[in-house]
């Protein structure tokens, strides 16, 4: 789906939908979720490091109502997948199951085990305007969708920050990925025109505005179709767990990211492993830039912002090894164009998005450059999407 399209047509198709899903309209409610952005502070959401990223106006839609008898049934506007499924409330173990309607499924599980029992079904149609595979976290705001779709219609008493815990468990133990929580949280708590400074080792956040004034946000897709992204991403966190061992053995640390550089230096000789010695760097200085990106932010200091945004992306590229040649070339084309204030890879890596700042008056050459130079070298065409900071969850009436 066009992430320019009006949400007011969105609706429509989704009403449209549903009506053609489950026969009329009649009682159902419209929700939405956001997407995400991370500005800064990669890979660390699961070493007790900081994040900063910021919720997109664009995001997952939702029309649902509740049923009179024990079924769950979803239908989805978007994908190649099967886009009817059926479930039972009284079925909904994770065993034998696959497909996109985990994320939805693996929400009403983690709601029920928790206490939270549905009396009844429901029915959701489902559709979103977050590029497929962009890594701009559609399966978390889905996540989100459901749960925030499960709060309205049944009544229960959950906040923000739960939601985005029950999004996190859910992906965690429903559908195996070992995420961190910065998706969830910052497609349940994104606030307008503000990132949110996040730290994961307590879950304690602020906002801070992000007044772009005569600058953009400018993602680009690398629309790389195949990404080994799941896999890759649980090797990379045992790796920082192993470390953590290693270090716990010499200090007293709960987490990699309660280091500081310095501290590193000087015990970064326990973890016996040269690779992992490196992934432990990478999730230790990135917390540090990230806590200096967002004072840098603070005081109206947008060139180191930037400056910082371009070392993360050499260290998640050199010491992480979770970029590729595709977001390589988008990274390392942006920062040669004057006008661009900092360029990285954004989210987990392998594929995915590049998140840009650029100056007004330089965002057409930006695209023109970047995208000539990325079908040369890569061979099929990058998307570019200037991009808006919006709000959390909310029902559209
Ligand atoms: C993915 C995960 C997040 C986070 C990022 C990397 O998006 O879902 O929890 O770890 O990768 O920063």
């Amino acid at each position: 789906m066009d992430i320019d399209k009006p949400e007011q047509e969105i609706l429509e198709e989704l009403k449209e939908a549903f009506a053609a899903q489950y026969g009329d309209t009649q009682g159902a409610r419209c929700f939405f979720a956001p997407g995400r952005v991370n500005l800064i502070g990669e890979h660390t959401d699961y070493n007790g490091g900081h994040v900063f990223p910021c919720a997109l106006t664009i995001g997952t839609y939702a029309m649902a109502r509740r049923r009179g008898d024990r079924e769950i049934r979803f239908h989805s506007l978007n994908g190649s997948e099967e886009r009817y499924i059926t479930c039972s409330l009284d079925d909904l173990e994770p065993e034998g199951k696959s497909g996109w309607t985990m994320y939805p499924l693996g929400v009403v599980w983690t709601f029920q085990g928790q206490g939270m029992i549905l009396p009844e079904g429901f029915e959701m149609e489902i559709c979103g305007n977050i590029p497929a595979g962009s890594g701009l976290s559609s399966s978390a705001s889905l996540e989100v969708l459901t749960g925030f779709v499960l709060k309205s219609l049944y009544g229960f008493d959950v906040d923000g920050v739960t939601l985005a815990k029950i999004g996190q468990y859910s992906e965690n133990n429903y559908n195996g990925m070992q995420c961190g929580i910065m998706d969830q949280f910052a497609s349940a708590m994104g606030l307008k025109d503000h990132a949110i400074f996040l730290n994961t080792a307590d879950l304690s956040y602020t906002y801070a505005p992000v007044l772009l004034e005569g600058k953009k946000l400018v993602v680009t897709n690398t629309n790389k179709k195949h990404r080994l992204t799941d896999s890759a991403y649980n090797d990379r966190r045992s790796s920082c767990e192993q470390a953590l061992k290693e270090l716990q053995a010499a200090a007293p640390i709960e987490n990699l990211c309660d280091l500081t550089p310095e501290q590193f230096t000087v015990l970064e000789s326990n973890i016996r492993d040269e690779d992992r010695r490196r992934k432990a760097k990478h999730a230790i200085y990135e917390n540090y830039r990230t806590l200096q990106a967002v004072e840098a932010l603070q005081n109206g200091d947008l060139a180191t912002f930037g400056q910082l945004m371009n070392e993360s992306h050499i260290s998640l590229r050199d010491d992480y090894e979770v970029s590729c040649e595709e977001l390589d070339v988008l990274a390392e084309e942006a920062w040669k164009i004057p006008g661009v204030i900092g360029a990285r890879m954004t989210g987990g890596g392998f594929g995915g998005c590049t998140v840009a700042i650029v100056d007004d008056d330089a965002v057409e050459t930006y695209r023109k450059q970047v995208g000539e130079v990325y079908l040369k070298r890569i061979g099929y065409e990058a998307s570019f999407y200037v991009v808006s900071i919006g709000g959390g969850p909310r029902e559209l009436k």
